[in-house]
């Protein structure tokens, strides 16, 4: 079972306008409603791949009880932590040209009470879990230390735990060897204070991190593929796409992959970006099915293209 923990879900609705413009009445000719989060999307993703999955949300208000039945509608197991407050929701305008524009909402502040259940219905359930993935910003309420201790009795629990995140909170959980970490090309960039140009700097930049104490770091490079640097060597991967469509939560599809296929070693840095690729193809944040991977497509190699230029890289 792979466990998710998402410490700020949301309720998102998107409404499709035909183009955007300040200060009038825009009529949206299409609205839908999806409940949001990174460790939800992993969740959808693992699900999608029949492997069994819980999501640990904390839920509060109506727009946490429409996140609860949705996710339910889509057969995803839920663990709700109850909060006093509401569950944020997020507003996305799709223009018809493909622009996306977000408004996302802080969410609730979560009491040093809720914060313990949150830790404890972990705990509770990592007794079941392979791997524990935990994703996002934090909520409100929650120390930049949070999820360093989720990580410290995860491993106390016996689970391997799987962390993508970014800022103080990636920082701070990193001297408590959290098994992988998932940052894109922007958020390693930030967490080394240097900017990535080259595929070379991306793998010195995973090669501080892992100093910092990252067992193995999953580097997600956007169109320019992945890298896995870990005690067992570096691998890079890219898989050949031909139409991308969204790239919103193709991180979370990677991380889905690389989870479901044993979270270690070129087999699972291939099942990574075959799910990245998968993803892109699909509108808005829709999750790859098997039926929608093409492993054909997947190159992966130790002999890492150090001096490559990144076609996207990182400030
Ligand atoms: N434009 C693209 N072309 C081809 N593949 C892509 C593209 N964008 C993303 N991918 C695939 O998806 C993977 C993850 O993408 P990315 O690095 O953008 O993740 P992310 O920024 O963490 O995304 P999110 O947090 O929205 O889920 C990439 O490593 C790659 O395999
Ligand atoms: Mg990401």
């Amino acid at each position: 079972m792979i466990l998710t923990v998402t410490p700020n879900p949301s309720l998102d609705r998107t409404y499709e306008v035909p183009a955007l413009a300040r200060g009038e009445v825009l009529r949206a000719t299409g609205e839908r409603v999806d409940p949001g989060g990174k460790g939800v999307n992993v969740s959808r993703a693992v699900a999608a791949a029949g492997r069994r999955t819980v999501a640990v949300l904390p839920l509060g208000g109506a727009p946490g009880a429409l996140v609860a039945d949705l996710l339910d509608a889509r057969g995803i197991e839920v663990a709700p932590v109850p909060v006093a407050g509401a569950t944020r929701s997020n507003i996305a305008l799709a223009e018809t040209d493909g622009v996306l524009t977000k408004i996302n909402a802080p969410g609730p502040e979560l009491s040093p009470a809720e914060q313990e259940s949150l830790l404890e219905t972990v705990r509770r359930l990592s007794r079941d879990a392979d791997w524990i993935a935990c994703c996002g910003s934090l909520p409100r309420g929650l120390a930049p230390s949070w999820y360093a201790e989720l990580v410290a009795r995860a491993h106390r629990a016996g689970c391997r735990i799987a962390l993508d995140t970014s800022g103080p909170a990636l920082l701070r959980a990193l001297p408590e060897r959290p098994d992988v970490v998932k940052p894109n090309a922007e958020e390693l960039a930030r967490a080394v204070g240097r900017p990535l140009a080259t595929v070379g700097d991306a793998v010195r930049a995973s090669v501080v991190l892992r100093g910092l104490g990252a067992r193995a770091v999953l580097a997600s490079l956007g169109a320019d593929g992945q890298l896995l640097v870990s005690g067992a060597g570096t691998w890079f991967a890219t898989a050949r796409v031909s139409a991308v469509r969204s790239n919103v939560g193709a991180g979370d599809a990677s991380l889905a992959g690389f989870l479901i296929a044993g979270g270690a070693g070129p087999g699972a840095l291939a099942s990574a970006v075959a799910h990245g690729a998968a993803a892109v193809r699909l509108p808005g944040s829709e999750m790859p099915t098997p039926a929608d991977l093409d492993p054909a497509a997947v190159t992966v190699t130790t002999e890492v293209p150090m001096d490559r230029v990144l076609k996207e890289p990182a400030p």
